[in-house]
């Protein structure tokens, strides 16, 4: 549905971007995740029209973005643009009116999205007065007031307490499921992708380096299983080839299995000398696995 195709940039010597390719498929909500200047943010510009690219190309539905689908487009820009000196329920209802609501709509709507984000009493309040994390909150319903169909959010959670998480998980599951278009959202948080998201595309250095399901991108790790087998005793697993203990809690023993190991010699040779309380396979978290390539903090290649 949203295409990113061989985007490519450069600020000067900085190739912010190169190759940048991956689509974001309807009704799903889509991880953008990398470290600090991997090119999160010069990509959700590009799809903006706030930045030009240096070559590729954004489609929608197959053909280039243009206006009209841009306008149809929740952003959370990552440069916060609220008015400081502005009341924050006029503020929201300004920006529903500059995306073609009509008075009335603008304001029911903002009055919706207050009170879904938790800011329903600070409606009067200039934006100057609130704390950061109610800022946020702020800057998410100016995404969400004009009922986009399509929400690109950069680091929604950054700022965010716990509570304010919460209902943004909730409202981005519920766009989602909704269908009309994809929810992506950037953060540098993998824990929070493998919780929230369908597809996640892991960026670094200006390019998507896997992209995938959560379960896709867990079963590239190495095979494990875990077994619990209280009658096996010392290196029961020494016959086993390509099996390796990794490590052992009490009687549960999580095991490394080799490329050609198999699982079933594994549990025949648990079996043979005792009961199998439990026999799983176990797949790492995105955390485990991609953990350096996200908290690498060199991004940006000098051409
Ligand atoms: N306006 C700019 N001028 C020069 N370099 C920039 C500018 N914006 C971004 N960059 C560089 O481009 C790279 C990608 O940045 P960015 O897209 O902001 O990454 P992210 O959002 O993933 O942190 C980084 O190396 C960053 O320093
Ligand atoms: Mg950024």
């Amino acid at each position: 549905m949203l295409r990113i195709e061989g985007l490519y940039k450069r600020y000067g010597e900085v190739v912010a971007l190169s190759d940048m390719t991956f689509d974001v498929r309807a009704g799903e909500i889509f991880g953008f995740v990398g470290a600090d200047g991997a090119g999160k943010t010069t990509t959700m510009r590009i799809v903006m029209g706030v930045l030009g690219a240096d070559g590729g190309v954004v489609r929608w539905s197959g053909r280039p973005i243009d206006r009209d689908v841009r306008r149809r487009i929740g952003y959370l820009p990552e440069e916060r643009g609220l008015y400081p000196r502005m009341p924050v329920g006029g503020q929201l209802t300004y920006f529903a009116r500059l995306h073609g609501l009509s008075a009335w709509e603008a304001e029911k709507s903002a009055r919706r999205w207050m009170l879904r984000l938790g800011i329903g009493a600070r409606a009067q309040d200039d934006v100057l007065e609130l704390s950061p994390g109610d800022r946020q909150r702020v800057q998410l319903a100016t995404a969400l007031v004009h009922d986009p169909d399509i929400l690109l959010l950069d680091e929604p959670f950054a700022d965010l307490d716990p509570v304010a998480a919460e209902v943004l998980t909730s409202v981005l599951r519920e766009r989602a499921a909704a269908g009309n278009g994809p929810v992506m959202f950037s953060s540098h948080q993998l824990d929070l992708a493998e919780r929230l998201c369908d597809r996640v595309g892991i960026v670094r250095n200006g390019s998507v380096v896997v992209c995938g399901t959560v379960e896709e991108l867990r079963s590239l790790g190495p095979d494990r299983i875990a077994i619990d087998a209280p009658g096996v005793s010392g290196d029961w697993t020494a016959r086993l080839p390509g099996v390796q203990v990794e490590r052992r809690e009490g009687t549960r023993w999580i095991l490394r299995l080799a490329d050609g190991a198999d699982d079933q010699w594994v549990l025949g040779a648990a079996a043979a000398v005792g009961p199998v309380r439990e026999f799983i396979r176990v797949r790492p978290t995105l955390t485990e696995l991609f953990h350096p390539v996200v908290a690498d903090e060199e991004q940006g290649v000098v051409a």
